[in-house]
């Protein structure tokens, strides 16, 4: 078992064959930090890493003692009020006033697997022999209340699982006013920070910082992880790259408001915390009472970001994801919200299925619309029954038909939200979140349900399984369209309220286990206005997300670059839509569309009755070959060859493996046509290097006169792949379809 305990009972030591993570129990009884990184030998003690020397004007814990400072001894789940002047993990308001506490070590336990956190999505050992877990009980004794810190190491993969539990044993109670999930004290701070920073349309850009002295943080108070900030970020040393150095990456999986923050103080150590944003959070407990942090997840990689990312993805693909879909390949379907936006009936869904089963979709998705007397934004969410005017027959009518065609049948919802004209608010106006006084700001002309209340989620639940028992409905698309404000619960009590953001949440994660028990057969895809909510707690219910509402094909180059840090391709809602696009009104080849859209779970959301004979052609084999490959894009190794958050960022490249190495294929994309540019190779990654691999590109045509070659693997990882254009800058008078602006090219390559 890679958990190992040293130094007369006092040293823990996680390791395996990738990472090691060390910490003592310290003299005051406290929980101290020694050693996170690359694995290292275990042996009978650690103690020598404790770093105590006298420093000037530091208080210290002992009289008499002039080194033992909590202000510079490095910590597990840092305190308050003894010393320490950095950020603390956790703040507990007692009856006397007091903020000071002293949580010392009581016990531990090691056991193999990992356990699940109550009501909270967490990342799972499938086999017990599949990770190790340490729980570690601290108590203070004057408040009666015990800490628990878990930790789990997987034994294959560099990641190590942290939260923390509060229990009161008190029978005067304690306020929890803070309780992150996880902190770390490494010992420099010559690091970057990587974060994943964006907008609406334009999530998860990668942003890359030096740490500095002081607090730098991304957070969300917007009742979800938002599409500003994603609920992760890395600390890279400055010569790290996509395939080399050092990386460590940080992931909170949780959905609603957080905190992750670094903290260099002026002796450069870093202190990284990650958890529920403390503001507005206050979590009153009782005597028996128990709060259970969200879980963060831990990757150490020393080849760089792309190992990080795919440690990310091997786990958040395969224990994170839950369910029959995680391991298959995921339908190729066709969504009608930019076919038709609110404006179709049932016929005109039928004719753009029939055109789509044609085409070889698999999966026919029935976007916003369908229900109350909804044709606008303005109307009918909460009222989950169809609209009649638009689905005579119901939503089992038109599934049904839809069936019989040979597709399978999706249904969007939004089951968080309540529109004013609707019957739901007529009849439960105090359902809204909103506080007493005061105005409530609307988001596209919606309100927010308060999902804190159990009756308010067992209502939407008993409305949805009325669909859902009559109709035939294999997917559902789980939209949320605004972030919160006014969070203001009618049913809790003035000292209950700052409970309302994290309750919601919980009735979030409730709604959706109780709808993946009904339904189990159902694919979940979540989404949030496009990626406000792609974070890992959802893939923990839906194992894929609409990544972004902006589905042109150069943007998305950006979104699904940044996306790929944490989440693996197969979570990663990818479709061609219509040009003019319909965000950015720009016009980009078809192929390009598919390329890009390739890599993730693949689909369209375009009229399809609307493009020719030539074009619908080239649909049905873009479908093909998605259905050749989709296993290997969505289960392989992925690897980000060259950013379009670069230098002049007109070129992006990425690739996929197979677990084999037998074939991978290659996404280039070349945004404006250079002139007359220097030769252009990509080096590639993952391969094996004395494999011969045969070279095309995929639906073939002239491509600045590439031709068909045989290549031994090391040659394409050191040499490179030869990606220029003889034609560059020359014999331009007539657009063959490979060059001009927006050219991108899959390159296959096969053993
Ligand atoms: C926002 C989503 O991201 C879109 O794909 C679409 O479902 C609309 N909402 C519908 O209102």
């Amino acid at each position: 078992m890679p958990i190992k305990v040293h130094g007369d009972g006092k040293e823990f030591h996680l390791y395996n064959h990738k990472v090691s993570y060390i910490m003592t129990i310290l003299r005051n009884g406290q929980l101290g930090h020694l050693y996170y990184g690359k694995a290292i030998r275990d042996r009978e003690s650690f103690g020598h890493m404790l770093e105590i020397r006298i420093r000037s004007m530091a208080p210290c814990f002992y009289e008499g003692d002039r080194e033992f400072s909590m202000e510079h001894i490095k910590q597990e789940y840092p305190s308050y009020g003894h010393g320490d002047m950095r950020a603390p993990a956790y703040d507990i308001l007692q009856t006397d006033g007091s903020h000071i506490t002293e949580f010392v070590y009581e016990s531990h336990r090691i056991y193999q697997g990992k356990p699940g956190l109550k009501g909270l999505p967490a990342a799972y050992a499938e086999d017990p022999k599949e990770a190790s877990t340490l729980e570690i009980v601290l108590g203070d004794a004057w408040i009666r209340t015990k800490l628990v810190l878990t930790y789990t190491i997987y034994e294959d993969l560099p990641v190590i699982t942290r939260s923390a539990r509060f229990i009161c044993d008190n029978e005067e109670g304690v306020v929890l006013n803070q309780a992150m999930s996880a902190s770390v004290d490494l010992p420099d701070s010559g690091f970057e920070m990587v974060e994943l920073t964006g907008a609406w349309a334009r999530e998860r850009s990668v942003k890359t910082r030096r740490l500095e002295h002081g607090i730098q943080s991304i957070y969300s108070m917007r009742g979800c992880s938002s599409n500003n900030y994603n609920p992760f970020l890395a600390l890279k040393r400055p010569d790290a790259g996509e395939c080399s150095g050092e990386v460590y990456g940080f992931s909170l999986v949780y959905s609603g408001n957080f905190l992750a923050q670094a903290e260099v103080d002026t002796y450069e150590v870093t202190r990284i915390m990650l958890g529920i944003h403390p503001h507005c959070f206050s979590w009153p407990m009782k005597k028996g009472e128990e709060f259970q942090t969200p879980e963060v997840v831990m990757v150490y990689s020393g080849e760089g970001l792309n190992g990080m990312s795919q440690t990310y993805h091997r786990l958040y693909r395969s224990r994170l994801a839950r369910g029959p879909w995680r391991d298959k390949a995921r339908p190729i379907l066709i969504n009608n919200w930019e076919a038709t936006y609110f404006d179709f009936d049932e016929e005109k869904i039928l004719r753009l299925a029939r055109t789509a089963k044609d085409v070889g979709v698999e999966l026919f998705v029935l976007d916003d619309g369908w229900f109350g007397h909804r044709d606008d934004s303005r109307s009918s969410l909460g009222d989950w029954y169809p609209n009649q005017a638009k689905l005579p027959d119901g939503v089992a009518g038109i599934a049904r038909r839809i069936e019989a065609m040979g597709l399978k049948f999706g249904l969007w919802i939004e089951p968080e939200m309540v529109n004013k004209d609707s019957d739901l608010y007529k009849a439960h106006p105090d359902w809204m979140l909103s506080a007493p006084g005061r105005s409530v700001c609307h988001g596209r002309n919606q309100f927010v349900l308060d999902f804190s209340r159990e009756e308010v989620v067992d209502h939407i639940y008993q409305m949805l399984i009325k669909v859902l028992d009559e109709a035939p409905v294999s997917y559902i698309k789980w939209d949320m369209n605004r972030c919160m404000s006014e969070v203001y619960s009618h049913c809790a009590r003035p000292e209950e309220q700052g409970k309302v953001f994290h309750r919601y949440i919980l009735g979030v994660y409730s709604l959706y286990e109780k709808l993946i028990g009904r339904y189990p057969h159902i694919l979940f895809e979540s989404c949030a206005s496009g990626g406000a909510r792609f974070d890992p707690g959802m893939l923990y219910y839906a194992p894929q997300c609409w990544t972004s509402d902006d589905t042109d094909a150069v943007e998305r180059l950006k979104i699904q670059y940044g996306t790929s840090m944490v989440y693996p391709l197969s979570s990663m809602g990818t479709h061609v839509s219509a040009v003019p696009n319909h965000q950015v009104l720009r016009t980009t080849p078809l192929e390009t569309r598919a390329n890009v859209a390739y890599f993730g779970t693949f689909g369209y959301e375009l009229d399809l009755n609307q493009l020719n004979g030539e074009e619908l052609e080239k649909v049905r084999l873009q479908i093909a070959f998605m259905k050749e490959n989709r296993e290997l894009i969505q289960s392989g190794t992925f690897i980000r060859l060259i950013s379009p958050f670069d230098g002049r960022g007109n070129v992006t490249a990425w690739m996929v493996v197979s677990g084999d190495r037998k074939k991978a294929l290659i996404g280039y994309y070349r945004i404006l046509e250079p002139v007359n540019e220097g030769y252009r190779k990509i080096r590639l990654s993952g391969l094996e290097e004395g494999m011969m691999y045969h070279v095309s590109i995929q639906g073939g045509g002239y491509h600045g006169g590439f031709k068909e070659m045989d290549v031994y693997g090391d040659e394409l990882m050191n040499y490179g792949l030869m990606v220029s254009d003889s034609s560059s800058g020359d014999n331009k008078e007539k657009y063959d379809g490979t060059n001009g602006d927006y050219q991108s090219r899959i390159y296959i390559l096969e053993a």
